[in-house]
């Protein structure tokens, strides 16, 4: 058989083995299925993202898989065992797991989350690429997304795996997390697929800020709309939920939703308060995205939003603009 078709088949049985343990061993019961318990989540979202436990021995998974009759080549080429010195270990040993679907369903690849914060290790593992799982090109929660995404004609971006499945629980069906903050051209394209319009919803820190500047730019960069929601400091989608209702979150989204020129406009505004040289510096950030835009009517717009936003005049913004689109040319 292909290899592809080989590692297909040894995810879908690993997604099934934790999925079986969380719900039927006693440490699957007493350790992961209360953590997502604990964290809030519904038992219909826990079945419907087939959210599972990797029991925390150094190789139970890959000793079951082995006795079913999958082979140690496609095991290791999936990362799910990893090999050394002729000793097989489980890779998501002792984590909730969290299986990323492709666009039909299939689980090409994992998430898995560590239980205990404290300890010194990455608090989220992934499998490692393969000819399946490709990190920079797969969106986590597509196949779950993609109607609602085409319904309603919007995407929304979160960072992380919670994010999306507790949106899920609120009732927000049309959300996609890029797996972090570094958003690739691939995870845009893939969108682009259902939809023109992007609503990132990134954590509401530094990183997740800075990683909104990043996204604008990028998604512009394909000729789509991008709108951004800030949370509060220190808050993401997920945490947001657990403290509110599902409709105060969809109303919190709804209200702060803001398209990219009001959302940079009012975030430097901010950092440069009455300093004139400062918000020179500002209106050229912002026009440097606006000359992004590759459609001119679409540019012309944001030109005039900006020009009364920041109450300078249009033609300055034109002649600016211009300057860039001819350092391009
Ligand atoms: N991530 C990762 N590896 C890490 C940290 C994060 O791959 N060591 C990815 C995960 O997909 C994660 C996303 O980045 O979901 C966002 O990271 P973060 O905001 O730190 O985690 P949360 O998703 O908020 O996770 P939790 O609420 O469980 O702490
Ligand atoms: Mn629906
Ligand atoms: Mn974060
Ligand atoms: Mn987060
Ligand atoms: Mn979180």
């Amino acid at each position: 058989a292909n290899e592809k078709e080989s590692l297909f088949v040894v995810s879908n049985y690993a997604s099934k083995y934790f999925k079986d343990q969380m719900h039927n061993s006693q440490a699957g019961k007493a350790i992961g299925l209360s953590y997502f318990k604990e964290r809030g989540f519904r038992e219909d979202i826990i079945e419907k993202f087939e959210l599972g436990y990797s029991p925390d021995e150094w190789s139970a998974f890959t000793d079951e898989a082995l006795k079913n009759g999958h082979s140690i080549e496609f095991l290791e080429k999936s990362g799910l065992t990893i090999v050394k010195e002729e000793k097989k270990f489980d890779r998501f040993k002792g984590r909730v797991m969290f299986p990323i679907h492709n666009l039909s369903g299939r689980v090409l690849g994992f998430g898995g989350r560590i239980l205990k914060t404290e300890a010194k290790a990455a608090k989220y593992l992934n499998s490692p690429e393969s000819e399946i799982y490709h990190k920079s090109k797969v969106l986590y929660g597509i196949y779950f997304a993609k109607k609602e995404i085409i319904q309603q004609d919007n995407c929304y971006l979160v960072e992380g795996y919670t994010d999306v499945i507790s949106l899920h629980q609120s009732g927000v069906e049309n959300v996609v997390s890029s797996s972090g903050t570094s958003l690739t051209e691939g995870q845009i394209r893939l969108i682009k697929r259902f939809t023109e319009n992007i609503t990132i919803l990134y954590d509401g820190d530094a990183a997740g800020l800075k990683a909104s500047f990043r996204g604008i730019d990028m998604i512009l960069q394909e000729g789509m709309n991008v709108r951004v929601v800030l949370f509060p400091d220190g808050e993401d989608p997920d945490s947001y939920a657990k403290n509110h209702s599902s409709n105060e979150l969809i109303a919190y989204i709804k209200e702060h939703a803001q398209d990219f020129i009001r959302f940079k406009t009012s975030v430097l505004l901010e950092e440069v308060g009455n300093d004139p040289i400062k918000k020179a510096e500002l209106i050229k950030e912002i026009v440097a995205s606006i000359a992004i835009i590759p459609d001119q009517i679409k540019r012309s717009i944001y030109t005039q939003e900006c020009s009364s936003l920041l109450d300078i005049g249009e033609q300055a913004l034109i002649n600016e603009t211009n300057k860039i689109l001819r350092g391009k040319a």
